[in-house]
């Protein structure tokens, strides 16, 4: 307990620090980030380091976004990279000599020190060979230590952070297309150099048999020189050797090369993923994003396969051609000639190939939305006996991309048959025109060169058939990318995530003429708002349906940002504050509310840095779910099963308040967060509002008037415009609309049993 103590003891100091730094902005050399987990010595001064050198470029990394395991001594090389160029920065960890450091010109560099901790490389003094380092984590007004480079040596072994502004786009940035694939493969382009060497070895020992069994026929048979036989078989044993070897090898190098780009496709798609606003997902079926991003499959298959076949064939063109024409050049230019005319054909069938799969994506995401959505709302499809009909879709989507694939496939089968003759030709038709040629002129072609020329004819034309299946599966290629860049290509929120400021929330809000339209909508969703809301206001939120409500949580939850006018909190717009920042320092409790499968505790606690089972109890307490937790024979470590089966509506929003109440917000949002509920149930959570609402703003959006008494202004929405803001015993006296919205819910009760309603509520939960 005594950790636990100490831990939020220091998260608070910290956010005093925070404060600071936030309200003047710019402070190059604030000692400590914002909310900073528990960590190490090393690990904080790490951390210190990358946080400030990003502050240098203008921006902003914040502790809290980061995964940091406490108590370990990360954050690695690696991570702080990382950091920076989600920062929008341009970093690189390196191993440099002493020179590096004292040709430096004033860039921000961090020294990895051999103890874990880092330093900032604040100075250097050419002339006495000295370099001046900063602790990160000291204050500006302490000067920094001049070390020469025997002292540097003893702590610093070269390892270093280069961190610069970004030129351009960073490779995140950038559109997710073929050269996007073709930079993530030249990042290991020492692998691609060693399936390249691999490839010329192969491509030239295929060549050399067709060489023997020439010299064979030339040589031995006519000469009847057994030593060069002897020779021959020895470099055949030995060939066959070497082939096995590279081709091992290059077989090995591919596997692991196709392993690292599937890594890297699949971390860049969910880092971006993730980074997509709120919008997207609201605007696609999560089926079809899935659907999409699972065709990553075809980029690590198009990497193992065809990237390596196609350098295989690529060399065996270059190695094969010289030797053929070297034997024979007449024959040369036949082999040629089937060769391009195999290549037109194919190219030729590129563009109806393109099409046809394009049209076979379209249909196949078709598909596994209704398989989605099916998935989805089986409940419904069950209760309502909609199976038949859900079947019916299924089977016109299944048999409209299963006919365009065949289609597709049938039109495929065309340039591979088309170019076949030509490729027979220069596998056969060389014989053919040779043997003309050595009946016409003994002088002019060898029995041994007429089968040489055979053999690498057959050679030859892999390759030429292969360019028609490599063009298949480009195709197939770049439709699996176009779906891919159709989900992650969309605009990410990272730069407001990352940029803005992170001021201490109070929790006054302000509704400065705002009014917001929905994408793609013609009518105002909010219509020039003007409220002032002071901070401490359990504020009620209430409306017809589709009068305003969630829209204006959503803005408050920076879901939105492009509304007019201002929405300010203490007096500072939204838009100017860190995404990250505003959700984390917001609570929101929405109708639906998704609880990870895992324990209680984990779900209250959902993996925040800095808290423990002593917040989790406490903000289980305030969200009146104590009582029943303890109840539940596992208690806290309850395991809560897929879809939360397992425990009632009002538990899981319970459950889901307390998961909001932990970090303890200055402004929690309940957007109909009783609405599903049993009466009893509801009266359980608002018994508890009022001492949930204690030292925070609430906005509470509710149809149901009575659960709102409490609320000390309620604000009355209409289409879009405000109607009024006040407390109920005024609404109800000056407000039409809140008015008739109360009698029709109240009807049946006498105003003042009514008004009592909630607060005889009271004693049923006390916290
Ligand atoms: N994602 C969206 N895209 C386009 N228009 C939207 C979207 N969400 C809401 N709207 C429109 O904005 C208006 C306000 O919707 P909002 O969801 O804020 O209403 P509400 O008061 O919360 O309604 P309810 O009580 O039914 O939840 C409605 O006219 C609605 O049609
Ligand atoms: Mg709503």
């Amino acid at each position: 307990m005594a950790k636990t103590a100490s831990t939020k003891g220091d998260r608070r100091v910290t956010d005093e620090t925070e404060n600071g730094v936030g309200g003047t902005g710019s402070d190059l050399v604030a000692t400590q980030p914002p909310t900073e987990p528990p960590l190490s010595d090393a690990a904080k001064s790490r951390l210190a380091a990358i946080v400030q050198v990003a502050r240098h470029y203008g921006a902003e990394i914040d502790p809290a976004e980061l995964n940091l395991v406490p108590g370990s001594n990360g954050p690695s090389d690696a991570d702080m990279v990382a950091w920076a160029k989600a920062a929008g920065l341009a970093a690189d960890a390196r191993k440099v000599a002493w020179r590096f450091l004292l040709k430096n010109q004033m860039e921000p560099i961090i020294l990895l020190l051999t103890d874990g901790s880092a330093a900032l490389l604040s100075g250097v003094r050419q002339d006495e060979n000295l370099v001046f380092l900063r602790d990160p984590r000291s204050g500006s007004g302490e000067l920094p230590t001049p070390v020469d480079e025997l002292r540097l040596r003893q702590i610093w072994q070269g390892q270093i952070i280069l961190v610069r502004p970004s030129l351009g786009h960073a490779p995140e940035d950038q559109p997710f297309d073929f050269r996007w694939i073709f930079n993530l493969v030249m990042i290991d382009r020492t692998l691609v150099r060693d399936i390249s060497i691999a490839s010329i070895g192969i491509a030239i020992i295929g060549t050399l048999p067709a060489l023997m069994v020439m010299m064979v026929l030339d040589k031995v048979m006519e000469q009847g020189d057994v030593n060069t036989l002897i020779f021959i078989g020895a470099m055949f044993f030995l060939l066959w050797l070497l082939e096995a070897v590279l081709a091992y090898g290059s077989q090995i190098i591919t596997a692991h090369l196709g392993a690292r780009v599937d890594t890297r496709v699949h971390l860049h798609l969910f880092t971006r993923l993730l980074a997509l606003p709120l919008d997207y997902f609201e605007r696609n079926p999560a089926g079809q994003t899935a659907h999409r991003l699972q065709q990553t499959w075809q980029i690590r298959r198009f990497v193992t396969s065809t990237l390596l076949g196609s350098i295989l064939n690529f060399f065996t063109l270059c190695v094969v051609l010289p030797v053929l024409y070297y034997i024979t050049p007449v024959l040369t230019w036949f082999t040629l000639v089937a060769a391009i005319a195999t290549a037109v054909i194919v190219f030729s069938y590129l563009r109806p190939l393109r099409r046809i799969f394009g049209r076979v994506v379209v249909a196949e995401i078709q598909k596994s939305t209704v398989m989605v959505e099916t998935l989805h709302g089986i409940r419904t499809v069950k209760c309502m006996v909609l199976e038949p009909q859900q079947r019916d879709v299924w089977d016109a989507k299944v048999a409209r991309a299963s006919k365009l694939r065949l289609e597709g496939y049938r039109l495929a089968v065309w340039p591979q048959v088309l170019s076949l003759p030509f490729q027979r030709f220069a596998e056969r038709g060389t014989l053919l025109v040779g043997a003309l040629m050595a009946v016409q002129d003994p002088t002019s072609i060898t029995i041994g060169q007429l089968v040489a020329v055979l053999l690498l004819g057959g050679r030859l034309s892999e390759p030429m058939m292969n360019l028609a299946r490599v063009m298949q599966d480009m195709e197939e290629l770049r439709a699996a990318i176009m779906m891919i860049s159709w989900t992650i290509d969309n605009p990410v929120e990272v730069t407001s995530r990352m940029r803005g400021l992170t001021p201490n929330f109070v929790g006054a809000i302000t509704f400065d003429h705002l009014s917001f339209t929905y994408p793609g909508s013609k009518s105002r969703a909010l219509d020039d708002l003007c409220a002032e809301i002071p901070a401490g206001t359990m504020m009620g939120l209430v409306g017809r349906s589709g009068s305003g409500k969630s829209t204006v949580a959503r803005l408050l939850q920076g879901i939105s940002r492009g509304y007019e006018g201002y929405l300010k909190v203490d007096g500072i717009d939204l838009r100017e504050i860190q995404l990250g920042h505003l959700r984390r320092s917001f609570g929101v409790v929405l109708q639906d509310n998704f609880l990870f499968r895992g324990s209680i505790r984990d779900n209250i606690l959902a993996s925040r840095p800095g808290y423990t089972f002593k917040d989790v109890i406490r903000a289980a307490s305030l969200a009146g779910a104590q009582e029943f937790i303890e109840r539940l024979p596992k208690g806290y470590e309850t395991i809560i099963e897929e879809g939360s089966a397992n425990l009632s509506g009002g538990q899981r929003q319970r459950i889901a308040i307390a998961r909001a109440l932990i970090t303890d917000p200055r402004l929690l949002i309940l957007d109909e967060a009783t609405s599903a509920l049993d009466p009893e149930s509801e009266a359980l959570v608002n018994a508890n509002l009022k001492l949930i609402g204690e030292g925070r703003t609430m906005v509470i959006v509710s149809h149901r008037l009575a659960s709102l008494l409490d609320c000390h202004l309620t604000m009355v929405l209409e289409r879009g415009r405000l109607l009024d803001l006040a407390p109920h015993s005024v609404l109800l006296e000056r407000c039409a609309t809140y008015r008739t919205l109360w009698h029709q819910q109240n009807r049946h009760l006498a105003p003042a049993s009514a008004q009592q309603g909630p607060a005889s509520l009271g004693p049923v939960l006390a916290n």
